[in-house]
């Protein structure tokens, strides 16, 4: 953890899929320290779900609240563990205040993996009803971002979330 500033957070990005929450609550559990999901967030100060968001807000507003919460998050005194929803760091803002305030992990495995993870993909607007090439484009798409912003990337394909977890506390360390 260099550049400077003090990089207090541990913050996991990813694709839909890639496992930042679950390995997310594992890591902020194993590190005794608060677990923030960005997506938790949105719910919780709007009182909608993401889907119902996207479906009656669209998503630039969905985007706008994401933001306010990836801010937040990075502003919170206490060291945290902090997920990411997938396209949070498609934003340069929100990439340049997670490089920022955190170590930034990239959660990764193969589209097919992560669409099998997601299953018909009910709770993701962005996936429902579509089939694996979204995932496929969505990686390509985003790929640039997510290298940007990663410190290190933890492979998650085949691998339990303690084995993830225990990576990923692995190269936070490093
Ligand atoms: C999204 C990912 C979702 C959620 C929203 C949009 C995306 O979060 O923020 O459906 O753009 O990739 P998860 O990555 O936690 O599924």
């Amino acid at each position: 953890m260099t550049d400077g500033e003090p990089r207090r957070h541990l913050v996991l990005v990813g694709l839909m899929g890639a496992g930042k929450t679950s390995v997310g609550a594992r890591s902020a559990e194993l590190l005794s320290r608060p677990f923030v999901d960005t997506d938790d967030v949105v719910e919780a100060t709007t009182g909608t779900s993401v889907a119902e968001l996207f479906a009656t807000q669209g998503e630039s507003r969905f985007r706008e609240l994401e933001r306010r919460a990836v801010a937040d998050a990075c502003e919170s005194p206490a060291p945290a563990v902090i997920a990411c929803g997938g396209g949070a760091v498609v934003d340069p803002e929100n990439r340049r205040r997670l490089r920022r305030a955190g170590f930034v992990v990239w959660l990764q495995a193969p589209p097919s993996t992560l669409m099998a993870r997601v299953g018909t993909g009910a709770e993701r607007p962005l996936l429902s009803g579509r089939g694996t090439a979204t995932m496929e484009r969505l990686a390509v798409v985003r790929a640039a971002a997510y290298e940007a912003v990663a410190d290190a990337t933890v492979d998650t394909d085949g691998r339990t979330i303690d084995e993830v977890a225990a990576s990923v506390l692995e190269v936070y360390a490093a």
